[in-house]
Order: structure tokens, then C-alpha cells, then sequence
């Protein structure tokens, strides 16, 4: 999933991982097959490992091959209009294995199960159950009725659910980087996102759970975890008793953020921390300030700035302006100064004007984003925006818009890039290049893609080595090693 071509993407439309044979899995102790496909966010993938996860506990076994699932998945993306199309169209494919195969069983699952709810099932019979992200614990019981020829659909989002008793099933995984989710839903009401009707309210998982996983993942050779949120900085969970089992959240304190950022960290030196989203109003100092405290968290902010304008930013209901955004770059860059940012941005949302965008491409140069996931504005049913303003800006004008944006990003990463030849960095091994298996793939703290020759030593994947930068690509540091 996470390929050097295209760096990390956050929110992708287009299908990743297209078939899972989760590694940990023996599939010779499994009676069932099913096959899982994910679209979208992180969250969906680290969603789809847990569904896994039940999934084994009812005796179903992976494949890679849908043509002979008795269950065939799709973990599916509302975020835009395009995601959704993606997903359809490959509905309807299976629609049709579906029909020359009757015993198999379609299920969607995630946020497009929650925006359309028994619609995919009563209108267009293209599957046999939809299932919310908050219901995944009844998969079984579903499953059993859509046996019985039953149309199966759980959409109910729920208030407390975090899946924090189960074990996700590490699917797509490269041994070396895992996630963990620490936190459901958004309370944020960004005026453009559907994300707090398909993920429901905002809630933290307990923090011993995610210590335990982290923990699980070191033994087991893991060597980076990500922290996975919609709004990571509002983490926040108060431990049911004062005599709790952990001992560093003792005393019935409030875990924040920051407080469950420096656990994690603690788990041991060698495994790096990572964490994504970060809302721009919620990152605190004192995250900041643990995150220069420890060599092992991650350099690496995702910031989205959404737009640069204030006037826009106020009708995105971003609750910050172009000023306080530029402030809390400042902050970033006086506590980190090494610390690499990127972002999200909309492009032509409502009433957006030349001078809106204008600032947006200020912005950007402004906070010298290494990378960016950059979009144009897709009106989503329901949403704030949707319901309050009109979807006004000429598509080709967004298009137009949105090209120069990511010109100019293509113009900053190479830059950030350039500025790095001839520095030494610590290098997380991930795997072999995928163009060469003579080089090395690796990250920095910063999160940029270094590739590498397999030059000397006994390396493998999961080892650090520290490489010394001599050329660059847009997307890539090109390296070598050193003793
Ligand atoms: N149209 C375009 N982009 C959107 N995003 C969220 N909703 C929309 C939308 N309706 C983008 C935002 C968000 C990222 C995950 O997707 O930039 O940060
Ligand atoms: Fe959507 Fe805003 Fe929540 Fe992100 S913070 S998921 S953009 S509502």
C-alpha cells in the first residue's frame, strides 16, 4: 500500500491492496474463503484488518482470488463523487461473477454502506449485506442470514465502539509498518466532509489496548506503527477506575494526545511512531514538544490546510484562519525545525474566487509542504456545504485550479528534496525498490521514500541504516550507505 511511486496516500480512490492473503493466516485451518477489498483512507484498511480478524474467528481463511470466495468484501470510500463511481463499477462486476456463481455472498462494508444504507441492496440488488463501520461485530450473524437468501444490513453507528479487544489480522502487510487505530468518527463538521454521518461521533479507544497492540506488534518484529484518528489531537480517554491495570495512566487521569504519543514512544526505542490526521486547531504545543522529545516519533506532520483563504476557510467551518495556520507552521518549524509538514487541499470549493486560490498557492509556498493530496471540490449529499451553499465554481475552472496547485506542489517537493542532498539520515528499511532488487526502499523520520544499493552487510527489511542523500527525484531520495 505504501508504494514509492506514489508515497502514502491518505485518501485514494482508486482500489489498493485489490486482494488480501493476510500473512499471518493459515489457510489450510480455514473451511470458508473470503475475499477483501479496500478503498479510501487508512482507517478503511486498518477497518478491513479487523474484519479480518472476525472473520477468522468464524472459520473463513483468505484469498487472493475473488473467483473462489464463498465471501467477497468491499471496505468502500463516500469522500468523493469519484470514489463512489470506483466502487460501483466494481460492484457490477461482481454482480455478474455473482450470477454465474449463486452460492457466493457480496457484502459492502464502510462508508458507502452507511451513506446508502439498504439502498445498494433493495434498488439495485448488487450485493447481499451492508454493513456500517460501527457494525462489524455482527458480520457473523449477517452472514448467516444472507445464507439463508436473507438481505442482510446492519448501518447502526454507535457511541462507544472502538474494537479495542480485537486483535487485527495484519493484511497487505510488509512486516515492518503497522497501524493502529486509536480513534473513531469526527465531531468537526467540516461544512465539505461526509465523514461525520457515514463515521459517527468522535471516540477514543482505551489507551492499554493500543499500548498492549503496539507492544504485540514490537515482539512480533514490527519496527513502526502508525496512529490512525480522523483527528488524532482530539485523543482523549479517561481510564474507568483509579486502580486501572496500566500503570501510566493511573489516578484516573485523562489520557490527551500527547500523553498517549509519549507511551507509545516508550513502548522501546526501536519502534518509530507515526501518526495521522492532525486537525490544525487541535495540534497542541505539548504534542509538539513530546514529539521533539523523542528520537523515535516521527519528524512528520500531516497538516491539512483545506484552503488558504480565510473567507473560505470560515465556510468550510475549518475554525481557523490563513493567519493561525501560518502561526501554527511557525510553531511546528521553531520546536522542529527538521520536521516535514504536507497537507490536504480543495480546490474550487463554493464561491471560491482567483484571489481564494491565490492564497491557497501562497499558503502552500508559505509552509513549504513536502507533499500534498490535493482535490477537487465534489459536492457529497448531505454534507454542511451541500445544504447551505451552492456548488458554484465551473468544473473546469476547479480542474484548472486544482493543476496548478499541483504544479506548484510537484515545484516545493523537489525543492524539499534538493534540500536534502547531502544529508545523512536514519532510514527505517521497508523492503526491497520496487524498480530494483539490487536497491533497498526505506523511509526517513520526515517520512520521505529513500532508495538505495543493497551495498555490503547482512541488511534485511526492519533494520535502520543511515544513508547519505546524493540525488532526488520529485517523489524519491536517491541514497547510498554509510558505515
Ligand atoms: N471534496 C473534495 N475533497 C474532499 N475531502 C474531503 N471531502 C471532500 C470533498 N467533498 C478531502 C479533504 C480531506 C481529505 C481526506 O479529502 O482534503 O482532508
Ligand atoms: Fe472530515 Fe473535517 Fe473530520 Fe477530517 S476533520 S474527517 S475533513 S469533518
Amino acid at each position: 500500500m505504501l508504494t514509492e511511486a506514489t508515497l502514502q496516500s491518505v485518501h485514494n480512490e482508486t482500489r489498493q491492496g485489490e486482494a488480501y492473503a493476510p500473512f499471518e493466516l493459515d489457510n489450510n485451518l480455514y473451511h470458508k474463503k473470503f475475499y477483501i477489498e479496500s478503498y479510501g483512507c487508512q482507517m478503511n484498511f486498518s477497518d478491513s484488518e479487523i474484519v479480518a480478524s472476525i472473520l477468522q474467528a468464524e472459520g473463513f481463511g483468505a484469498t487472493r482470488n475473488y473467483l473462489e470466495a464463498d465471501l467477497v468484501l468491499l471496505n468502500t470510500c463516500s469522500i468523493r463523487e469519484k470514489a463512489e463511481q470506483t466502487i460501483r463499477k466494481r460492484l457490477t462486476e461482481f454482480k455478474k461473477v455473482k450470477d454465474a456463481r449463486p452460492g457466493m455472498l457480496v457484502g459492502v462494508l464502510g462508508c458507502m454502506a452507511e451513506r446508502l444504507k439498504s439502498k445498494l441492496l433493495e434498488e439495485e440488488k448488487l450485493v447481499d449485506m451492508v454493513v456500517g463501520p460501527d457494525a462489524y461485530r455482527t458480520l457473523p450473524g449477517l452472514i448467516e442470514e444472507a445464507e439463508t437468501g436473507q438481505k442482510a444490513v446492519n448501518v447502526m453507528l454507535s457511541r462507544d465502539e472502538t474494537y479495542a479487544d480485537i486483535s487485527p489480522v495484519r493484511l497487505e502487510s510488509n512486516g515492518v509498518s503497522a497501524f493502529i487505530s486509536i480513534m473513531r468518527g469526527c465531531n468537526n463538521m467540516c461544512s465539505f466532509c461526509v465523514v461525520p454521518f457515514t463515521r459517527g461521533r468522535e471516540r477514543s479507544r482505551d489507551a492499554y489496548s493500543i499500548i498492549n497492540e503496539a507492544k504485540d506488534l514490537f515482539a512480533r518484529g514490527f519496527k513502526e506503527v502508525t496512529l490512525l484518528g480522523q483527528n488524532v489531537d482530539s485523543y482523549y480517554w479517561l481510564p474507568p477506575s483509579p486502580k486501572g491495570v496500566c500503570e501510566e495512566a493511573s489516578n484516573n487521569n485523562a489520557v490527551t494526545f500527547a500523553n498517549l504519543l509519549e507511551m507509545v514512544a516508550q513502548v522501546n526505542p526501536q519502534l518509530r511512531v507515526r501518526f495521522s490526521t492532525s486537525h490544525p486547531k487541535d495540534i497542541t504545543e505539548d504534542v509538539l514538544h513530546t514529539m521533539a522529545k523523542y528520537e523515535n516519533i516521527c519528524k512528520y506532520i500531516h497538516l491539512p490546510v483545506q484552503s488558504g483563504s480565510s473567507r473560505v476557510l470560515q465556510l468550510m467551518n475549518r475554525t481557523y484562519t490563513r493567519e493561525w495556520y501560518m502561526a501554527k507552521v511557525d510553531q511546528i518549524k521553531n520546536i522542529m525545525p527538521d520536521c516535514g509538514i504536507s497537507s490536504d487541499i480543495i480546490s474550487g470549493f463554493c464561491t471560491e474566487m482567483e484571489e481564494d486560490h491565490k492564497d491557497t498557492l501562497d499558503i502552500m509556498r508559505y509552509s513549504g509542504y513536502d507533499m500534498s493530496y490535493m482535490f477537487f471540490y465534489s459536492e457529497r449529499p448531505g454534507t454542511l456545504a451541500a445544504r447551505r451553499y451552492t456548488d458554484d465554481v465551473p468544473l473546469d475552472v476547479k480542474k484548472r485550479r486544482l493543476q496548478e496547485i499541483v504544479e506548484l506542489q510537484g515545484k516545493l517537493s523537489l525543492e524539499s528534496n534538493k534540500r536534502d542532498i547531502g544529508k545523512t539520515f536514519k532510514v527505517l528499511i521497508e523492503g526491497e525498490s520496487k524498480r530494483s532488487s539490487d536497491d533497498w526502499m526505506g523511509r526517513n523520520t520526515q517520512n520521505k521514500v529513500i532508495v538505495f544499493a543493497k551495498t555490503g552487510g547482512n541488511l534485511q527489511k526492519g533494520d535502520y541504516v543511515w544513508v547519505k542523500v546524493k540525488d532526488c527525484t520529485q517523489a524519491t531520495l536517491l541514497g547510498e550507505m554509510i558505515n
